[in-house]
């Protein structure tokens, strides 16, 4: 047998922290609603390994006792969390419905067009995953957008995005080059 068919077959492991932070989750529940976890879980899961890959799903699911199925579907309906590894600045535009009316597509088109990837895309550097969302709940402020599943940016004209980009990238440089002194 293989490594590779070893590891498909056996049961992927989680590190001790992960282990221990699940525990934790858990605890806040009745014990047989353990499942009730499943979304804190995936999130230290991905807080840990920047992603949820289908090995992951997999261990969260023997850690919980739910179907590896189940896992999935909570992996795959919330944007939040990334399926695939992901640059350091993931930026989801909105464009459903109501902000593809009010200039959201224009928005998702502008930022393809400035960091040179399609949408679903991350750039060569590494800063920068580029997504479409679905409605974050702000629709009069369109165009909309998410950075890093937390800050949320409203009203992004073409200025306001070169300037959220450009800022970014500073920021990243800025880190880079002063881990580089220490
Ligand atoms: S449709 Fe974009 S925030 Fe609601």
């Amino acid at each position: 047998m293989t490594a590779e068919s070893t590891k498909q077959a056996g049961t992927p492991s989680l590190s001790e922290s992960m282990r221990a932070r699940f525990a934790r989750e858990v605890a806040k529940y009745p014990a047989e609603q353990k499942q009730s976890a499943v979304m804190a879980c995936l999130a230290i899961v991905q807080q840990e390994l920047g992603h949820v890959s289908i090995e992951n799903e997999k261990a969260v699911a023997d850690y919980l006792g739910m179907p590896v199925i189940a896992v999935h579907e909570v992996t795959t309906f919330y944007n939040m969390y990334n399926q695939h590894p992901v640059g350091r600045y993931k930026l989801n535009v909105c464009t459903n419905l109501p902000c593809q009316l009010r200039d959201g597509s224009k928005a998702l088109k502008h930022l393809e067009h400035k960091l040179g990837i399609a949408m679903g895309e991350t750039t060569a550097d590494g800063l920068f995953t580029l997504q479409q969302s679905e409605c974050l709940g702000a629709c009069a402020d369109s165009p909309v957008m998410l950075v890093n599943d937390r800050a949320m940016c409203s009203f992004m004209s073409n200025d306001k995005l070169d300037q959220l980009v450009d800022g970014l990238r500073a920021e990243a440089a800025a880190s880079s080059s002063s881990a580089g002194t220490k």
